[in-house]
Order: structure tokens, then sequence, then C-alpha cells
């Protein structure tokens, strides 16, 4: 049967100051749903998955908030990491134990942050996946139509196409730079990887035993030990020392046996401020704003996002981003975005 792991342990330091540290932005009701995106997440899935097959993989920090969030979940569906070491050791965590309780299962990992609009769609081509994986020793993932040249995403050349409408993966490139993003959104050879993968259990193990050897050896120390009363020890002792990589370095760039289903489902990962923009609405010169009111004049291309639906008046401004929360105050320059991480780090070490 199948399973599924939705990754909610990252701390959005892009989306910052929206996003904080102390609540991430899968925590927060983006759009006023009064859902978060996790609760979100977890809603789309459990239409074709069963409940109490879905884990969440998250940090030790985000226990109590998880727990509130997601009530129906049983607490050996929260998977906690003491300390925060990328997607590769979440998915390995999450991987063990669900092989200690079916060695067969086919997975679906997704993470906890993502805008899907048109649900429909998407879970259709999950179904088709997790079909496609059950049959082949493969690493799918769901790719997407590039708009951009975003090198925040993980770009997948398309190699021959599979009887069942699949295709084989030439190259897999995470995050490349400005010029090699542009050069492969001109080619039109290449989509996005949307970062939701399907898997039979075995076969990520595989990959995970040739590519990432060191962090399978401290996880097989304990095979016997998930799904017991001994696993959180466990994990508390090996965790710190695995190796700090995403799955997307660590597996998806090197392995020969990725495939890719191709999709249209109104996706956006809400990875940055500029994704966001474009999930919104916009008006003629390109503005958004979120929960506020904006009043632009003389002003093209920016997103504006206030607490407390403040009214905001702005002229002569293009091309950046104004974020308020309760505390803090964020302008940038939106083609700067991603360096909005490191500025995080930067105020943590001043304040
Ligand atoms: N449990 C846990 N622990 N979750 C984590 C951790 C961790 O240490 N680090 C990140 N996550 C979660 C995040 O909360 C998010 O839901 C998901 O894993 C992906 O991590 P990101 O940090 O958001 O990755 P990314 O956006 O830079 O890149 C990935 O997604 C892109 C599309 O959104 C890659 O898969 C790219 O190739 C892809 O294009
Ligand atoms: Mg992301």
């Amino acid at each position: 049967s199948s399973y599924c792991i939705i990754m909610g342990g990252g701390v959005g330091s892009r989306f910052w100051p929206f996003s904080k540290e102390e609540k991430p932005k899968q925590f927060l009701d983006f759009f006023g749903t009064g859902r978060s995106l996790l609760q979100t997440t977890f809603d789309r899935f459990k239409k074709i998955i069963p409940p109490e097959n879905i884990f969440i993989v998250t940090n030790d920090a985000y226990a109590s908030l998880t727990k509130e969030q997601l009530p129906e979940l049983a607490e050996n569906q929260i998977l906690l990491e003491p300390i925060r070491r990328n997607t590769a050791p979440c998915i390995a965590y999450a991987t063990y134990r669900i092989k200690a309780m079916n060695s067969d299962a086919n997975i679906v990992v997704a993470p906890a942050d993502h805008l899907v609009l048109k649900e429909e769609q998407f879970l259709k081509d999950i179904e088709r996946g997790l079909k496609f994986v059950e049959q082949n020793d493969v690493l799918l993932t769901l790719g997407i139509k590039p708009s951009r040249p975003e090198t925040g995403y993980g770009y997948i050349q398309l190699d021959k196409e599979t009887k069942e409408g699949i295709h084989k993966v030439k190259t897999f490139t995470e995050k490349p730079n400005k010029e090699l993003a542009q050069a492969f959104l001109d080619s039109g050879e290449f989509v996005w990887n949307s970062g939701v993968f399907l898997w039979n259990v075995n076969s990520i193990l595989k990959a995970f035993k040739n590519y990432l050897p060191d962090i399978v050896n401290r996880f097989d120390e304990g095979a016997g030990m998930f799904n017991t009363s001994a696993e959180k020890e466990f994990i508390n002792k090996i965790f710190p020392f695995c190796q700090n990589i995403s799955i997307d370095y660590g597996v998806l760039e090197k392995a020969d046996n990725v495939y890719v289903i191709t999709g249209d489902f109104g996706w956006s990962d809400l990875g940055t401020w500029g994704s966001l923009h474009e999930a919104v609405e916009r008006d003629e010169n390109n503005n958004s704003n979120l929960h506020c009111k904006t009043v632009y004049i003389e002003s093209y291309d920016n997103i504006i996002t206030m607490s407390d639906d403040k009214l905001v008046v702005v002229q002569g401004l293009e091309g950046y981003i104004v974020a308020e929360s309760d505390n803090a105050l964020l302008i940038c320059k939106k083609s700067e975005e991603q360096r909005i991480k490191h500025f995080v780090t930067d105020v943590k070490f001043r304040f």
C-alpha cells in the first residue's frame, strides 16, 4: 500500500520576516483559508493515502506546533529530528521507519509548503506515479514547465518517453547559477523539479546505499529499533553525525534511474517572495499585495505584505519586496531575494 512523507522541518528563511524560525512558513496560513500550508498538504494527501500512513518529519522544536495543527495524527506519525540536517537524513529517517512497518511500501515524499491550485490533476499524477514506482525500480519526481530562470530550483533534462508517458531523466542539476538557468530555459529541454518524489522503499534505500553510504551505515546500525520505543533515542544519537545534505544534491543529481512526470497542476513552491508574487493576483503594473490594502502610484513589479491589514501608499517604487511582520520590516530588491536567507543569518548575529 501507499505511504506519504511530508517534510516540514525547514525554516523558510527566504520568507523572512513573515516566516520565522519560531514559526516557519509551513505553519502559517498564507492565504487566509483557515488552514496552514502543512494542514493543507495533509488534507490533500489524505484524499488518496490512508491517513494513518502519512508521516510528518519535522524538528523537535516544532513538535507541539505540529500536534496542535494536526490533532488527528497519532504520536508515532510525527517523526522528530533533534537537529536540522536537510532533506536526505530526513527522508532516510522516515524511510527506515516505513520499511519497518511495510517492507514493500510505495512512498510519496512531499514538501509541507507548496501551493497546488489544481488538486484533482495533482492527485491523478500522484496516483499514476505510485503505480509506476510499484512496477519499476526507479526514482520518480514530478516536473513543472519552467517559466523563468529561477535559480532556487532543480533543473531536469528530459530524455526518452516511456509508454506510460513518463520521461527518463538525462541530467539533474540542482540550483544552477543564473546563466545556466537561463540556458536551460532557452533550450526548451528542461523542466523544474517540484520536489515531490515517488519511489518504492527498496529503490530509495538502494540509492541511499549507492550515493550516501555514510548516512545508510549510521541508520543500519539501528535497523531493528525503528518503530520500537528505542527509536527516538537512537535517532537523537546518530542524527548530529549525519551528513547535512539535500536529497537533490545527494541522490537525484547522481542516480541513473531517475524519471519524471511533467504535470500541470497550478504549482508554486512558496519558496520566496517572488514565487508568491507569481502565484497571487497582480494589478496591471504587476504589483501584488498580501494581508494589506495598497495604493500603488507610478509603481511597478512590487510585492507588499503587512501585518494587521495596514493601508499602504507607495509612489515610484519598482521591483521591490516590502514585507512587514509584527516586529520586523524587510525592504529588498526582488531580483536579490535569494540573499534574504543570508541577511537573516546576519541579523541573528547582530541582535
Ligand atoms: N524535516 C525536515 N528537516 N524538513 C526539511 C529540512 C530538514 O532538515 N530541510 C528542509 N526541509 C523541508 C522544508 O520544510 C521543505 O518543505 C522541503 O523540506 C524542501 O526543502 P527546501 O529547503 O524548501 O528546498 P528547496 O526549495 O531549496 O529545493 C527543493 O525544492 C525545489 C522546489 O520547491 C529541491 O527539491 C529543488 O530541486 C526543487 O526545485
Ligand atoms: Mg522550498
